[in-house]
Formats: structure tokens, sequence, C-alpha cells
């Protein structure tokens, strides 16, 4: 007889743990962790809910095997109605070539020429109406910026009243289907109440909103956007076509709704222990005077301020956006020396294993120095994965890692914050993003320019 995996014994199929784990889900993975190891079981009916809790099992389900682990159905089924046949939720051959069509969108180069200007440009343009001693919240201000650097970059829309409609559309999905993710039942898209009615109307703003801007697109061929290159990609390995209006719009808002509060939380989260932590804060302005002097800092300044960098990945590591990466096994599988069936269902938290002292010393602490680059080359493989790993990890790093750099260093390079008395103490909030509760409020200093 196989060995049975360690858990919980559960109890009304399984009900009473999916109670709690909607209630408060980083909590009961770290304890499920604590009190049963690296792999933990829980019998939700008849199908397995496994917890997966060693670097190890990572490099297995999303690199080695990855092919056995696939998107979860319930994920499919309350994504598809908003991203329909979008990267993230895709599998098998279709899949592939919509990664292989859009990967050079995100080259390095690409990133370089055409994303970071606007990036420096919107930056700019937001902070010019900050002015000394005033009170802020950083999330807000973050989930605001983010939000017009991604309506320039994408659709090349300044964040006008249709970029925050957008935005505001993708918010109310958003919080619709993490709803639907922790309830027991899912009821069908259809239904005359009023969650499902708030979805329908977000996603009639949505689709409205993109075609008019693919519509627009075609009486600009020059346009450099992430929509113009959606619109022009041909699959040159595979049958040379492109893409449908339709899989245009579903890229895209893939891409949007995947990047855009994820960016803002991880970069809300980074100020945050800088201002909890003032040394390394200090050190970080003056990386940035030093790097940039009074010219705007612009890509070649970041290896300059390294701090910013390593900042960013310390913040992604104690709050990634990602705070769970689910999977079901689509056949029977071995998994850390147990079998499991098909159905079984795999979750992977990074915010549990980067958390974890084995891999991490003095795991909670902010200390982004254990990013240096000799360190960081030390980690633990694959204990540190804020972007997932293997062939289905984030298209969007390298675009999300330079867009936090380079606003940092612009907003540092005019600006200080000081944290808010309210705000010493920040609380988690996992919603589809791991969000800051309440935000972080904070009053902005006119630094003098240049130091
Ligand atoms: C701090 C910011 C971000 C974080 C933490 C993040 C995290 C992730 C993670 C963990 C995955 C893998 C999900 C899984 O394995 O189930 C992923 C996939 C993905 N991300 Fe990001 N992401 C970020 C920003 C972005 C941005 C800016 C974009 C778009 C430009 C983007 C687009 C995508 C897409 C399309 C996928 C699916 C890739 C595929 O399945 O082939 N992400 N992201």
């Amino acid at each position: 007889m196989p060995a049975a995996i360690p858990g919980p014994k559960s109890h009304s199929f399984g009900l009473n743990f999916m109670s709690q784990f909607k209630n408060d889900p980083l909590g009961t993975m770290k304890h499920l962790k604590a009190e049963f190891g690296d792999v933990v079981n829980v019998k939700f009916g008849p199908v397995n809910w496994v917890l997966c809790n060693h670097p190890d099992h990572i490099k297995e389900v999303f690199v080695t095997n990855w092919r056995n682990y696939g998107k979860t159905d319930r994920f499919k089924q309350i994504l598809s109605s908003v991203d329909g046949q979008g990267l993230v939720l895709t599998e098998g051959d279709f899949w592939l070539r919509q990664r292989r069509i859009i990967q050079p969108s995100f080259n390095h180069e690409r990133l370089i020429k055409d994303y970071s200007l606007a990036m420096q440009e919107e930056t700019n343009r937001h902070i010019a109406n900050w002015r000394d001693g005033m009170d802020i919240n950083l999330h807000d201000e973050m989930t605001a910026l983010t939000l017009k650097v991604t309506a320039r970059v994408f659709f090349d829309v300044d964040a006008s009243s249709d970029a925050e409609e957008l935005a505001n559309a993708v918010s109310a999905v958003s919080k619709v289907m993490y709803q639907e993710f922790s309830d027991i039942i899912l009821l069908p898209d259809w239904l005359p109440i009023p969650s499902k009615a708030e979805k329908r109307k977000a996603v009639e703003t949505i689709d409205r909103f993109i075609y008019k801007v693919i519509e627009q697109h075609k009486n600009d061929p020059s346009a450099n956007t992430v929509v113009a290159m959606l619109l022009n990609a041909k699959d040159v390995e595979g049958d040379g076509k492109g893409m449908s209006k339709r899989q245009v719009r579903d890229e895209a808002i893939t891409m949007f709704n995947a990047g855009h509060d994820s960016t803002a939380s991880a970069l809300t989260w980074t100020w945050y222990e800088l201002l909890r932590h003032g040394e390394i804060y200090k050190q970080l302005l003056e990386q940035v005077d030093n790097a940039a002097g009074s010219k705007v800092p612009d890509l070649t300044s970041l290896s300059a301020i390294p701090l910013a960098a390593q900042s960013v990945k310390e913040a992604l590591r104690l709050y990634p956006p990602a705070w769970v990466l689910p999977r079901q096994c689509n056949q029977d599988v071995e998994l850390a020396g147990y079998q499991l069936k098909k159905g079984s269902l795999i979750n992977t938290s990074p915010f549990v294993m980067q958390r974890d002292e084995r891999f991490f010393e003095n795991p909670n602490d902010f200390n982004p120095y254990r990013f240096a680059p000799e360190k960081e080359k030390a980690m633990y493989p694959f204990s540190f994965f804020p972007f997932g790993a293997g062939p289905r990890s984030c298209i969007g790093k390298e675009f999300a890692l330079m867009e936090m750099q380079l606003l940092m260093a612009i907003i540092s390079q005019r600006f200080e914050f000081i944290l808010h008395p309210d705000s010493h103490d920040v609380q988690l909030y996992p919603m589809v993003s791991l969000e800051p509760k309440g935000g972080v409020k904070a009053k902005i200093v006119e630094r003098k320019r240049g130091g």
C-alpha cells in the first residue's frame, strides 16, 4: 500500500478546512507546514489538496515534469470569462505558440528602447503633482502610477478616464474572482445575481476599451505598444499567421491583469520596508544621487543603484504578490516519493517558502543585502520564486523589475517619504495580489535636487 501523505484529519469533507483557508490562507498554510512538514495532504471530498513546501518540489512541478501539472480547472473556469484564451490560461501547443509569438516583445532590447522612456515620462508627469508636506497613501499612488505606465506602454492612452474605467473594471472583476476562488460551489456566470452582473458589466467595459484601442492602432501603423506588437506578431516558426482580434484582446487583458496590481503591491511593500529601515533607505538615496546627479535617472543609472533591485527583490521575497501558485495533476504522478492521482491539486506558496529559515537566515527580517549578486547566486535553487519557475514563469518579469527600479530611482531623486504612525505595522491582505491592508500612509518630503 502506498505511503499516505501526512495531513490533518478531514471533517465534513474538508469544508472546515476550506473555510479556515478562506479566512486566513497564509496562516493556514504556515500552520500546515509547521505541523506536518514539507508535503501535506488535506482531503477535500474525493480530491487531494496537497501543499508542497520544499524548493525541490518547485523544481519538479514547474521545471522537470511541468507538463504533468496544468493550471487548475477552477482557475480556468473563473478566469476564462475575463481573460478568454490568454496566455496564463491556455495549455499545450496553443499556449506554446502564443508564448513564442509574445516573448520577443518583452526581450531586453525592446524593454530598453521602447518602454523605459514611457516609464520615465509617466513617472515624471505623475510626481509633478506632489508637494512637500503632502500626506499620501503609497499604495494608491503606486497603483495610479503603474496604471499610467501600463496604459501608455500597452495601449498608448494616457491615464484618461478611459484607462481609469478599465482599471476600475479590472479591479471589480478581480474582487468577484477572488470571492469565486474561495466559494465552495462555482456558480455559472449568466446567473442574475449581483456579483455575476458586476462581472458581466466589467467584462463589457474591458471589451469596449480594448476593441477601441485595437481599432485606433489599425489607423496608426507606427504605434509602439504591446497591442501593436500583438497585432503585428506572426508565428514565424509555425504557420506564419498572426492573431485574431479576439486573441489580441485576450492576450492584452491577460497581461494587464497579471501585471498591474502585482507591480503596484510589490512597489508599495518595498517603500514600506525601506521607510521602516532608515539606514538602508538613506543608502539608497545616496546611491541615487551618486548615480544620476542632476539628470533624471534612466536605465543606464540603475547599475549604480544596486539597492533598488535588491530592495525590490527582498520585498518580493517577504511579500510575493502571487502568494500561492496552484496546479492540478493531469495524470497520475509520483511527487516527493508519494503517488498522486490525476486531478490532485498541488499548491506551492512563495510566501511560505520564502520565509523558511532553512533557506533564508532570519527569514522575517528585511535585508536587501541578501540579494547581493554573489549571495543571490548561492541561494538554494528555487527557494525564491516570486515570478514562478520554468516554462510557465512570468513573461513580464524583466518588465516589472525594470519598472519598479526605475520608478523608485526617479521618485527618490526628488522626494523622500516619512511613514505615518498609522502605518508602522501594516497587515497583509491576500487578495488576487498580496496587498497591504489599508495601504501605506506617508508624508512627502521634497529633497534638494541632487542630494
Ligand atoms: C511584480 C510583478 C509581477 C509578479 C510578482 C508576477 C508573478 C507571476 C507569476 C508567479 C507567474 C506564474 C504563474 C503560475 O505559474 O501559475 C506569472 C505569469 C505571468 N505573468 Fe507575471 N508577474 C508580475 C508582473 C507581470 C507583468 C508586468 C506582466 C505583463 C507585462 C505579467 C504577465 C504574466 C503572464 C502573461 C504570465 C503567464 C505566462 C505563461 O503562462 O506563459 N506579469 N507572473
